[in-house]
């Protein structure tokens, strides 16, 4: 039954001109990365309201800095795993593919893919408010909380879209372009329900693309899912490369 699915997905992928892939945290579960919503998810234990919204930060940056930091550090202790590997061999197999993803973990540009969307920012890197400027650090932890940028001297914030916030609007407008253009569209490890990362499907679908979802649960993508998935992204992923060759 799987297996059908499985050579399914590879038919679709094969005959695809254009293909767009969007992930979610679920990608990195498997890495050791916590996700935001279910069972372990980061929101049963944290209010959103207090680490991850401009007013939190206005209000106490050395809380939303502690915070992350403990997140930079768990992330720094793992690796890509079986999925990541698998998006990046697909972006050197297929001539036109983008990734795009929610996630602010890194994980995918060292499983070596190049070109991806990150529609949500990046956790190692700060952005200094006053100036704009946009650095790298991966301190891990960092030697001052919060730290101050080096030219200017001020707080720095991390570069990371919160709620409340609009999305980069190259990146958001680049990530439109792919998904109503693909033929098909992998949705890995999203519980689509943050927009606009959720209706980047629903303009691929309306563009006539076939809609793969890969997720152990339900989500309310998967109704409209041509071929769903249940399982986890670091064990189908592999299988779908394996039925490509
Ligand atoms: P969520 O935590 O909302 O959802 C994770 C999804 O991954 C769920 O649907 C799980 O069922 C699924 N999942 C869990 N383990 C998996 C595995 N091994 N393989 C595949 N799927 C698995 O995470 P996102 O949808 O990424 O925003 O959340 C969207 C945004 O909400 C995040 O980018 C973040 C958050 O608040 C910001 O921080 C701006």
């Amino acid at each position: 039954m799987i297996g059908d699915l499985i050579r399914r997905a590879a038919d679709a992928l094969r005959s695809a001109r254009r293909i767009t892939v969007l992930t979610g945290a679920g990608i990195s579960a498997e890495s050791g990365v916590p996700t935001f919503r279910g069972a372990e998810g980061l929101w049963r234990s944290f209010r959103a309201e207090d680490l991850a919204t401009p007013e939190a930060f206005a209000r106490d940056p050395k809380l939303v800095w502690e915070w992350y930091d403990w997140r930079r550090g768990l992330i720094a202790k793992v690796r890509p795993n079986a999925g990541h590997v698998g998006l990046a061999r697909w972006e050197a197999r297929f001539p036109d593919f983008v990734l795009i993803t929610q996630n602010v973990d890194g994980l995918h540009p060292l499983a070596g893919s190049k070109a991806v969307l990150e529609l949500h920012g990046d956790i190692w890197k700060t952005r200094c408010p006053a100036e704009g400027t946009v650095r790298e650090n991966k301190d891990v932890p960092l030697p001052e909380i919060p730290p101050r940028c080096p030219a200017c001297g001020g707080l720095v914030r991390p570069h990371i879209v919160w709620f409340g916030e609009a999305l980069d609007p190259a990146v958001i407008q680049a990530a439109y372009a792919a998904s109503r253009a693909s033929d098909v569209m992998v949705v890995v490890g999203t519980s689509a329900i943050v927009y606009p990362a959720a209706a980047l499907p629903l303009a691929a679908a309306e563009g006539g693309a076939t809609i793969i979802e890969i997720n152990p649960d339900p989500t309310p993508l998967s109704e409209q899912a041509h071929i769903t998935l249940r399982g986890k992204a670091g064990e189908i992923l592999p299988l779908i490369d394996q039925a490509l060759d």
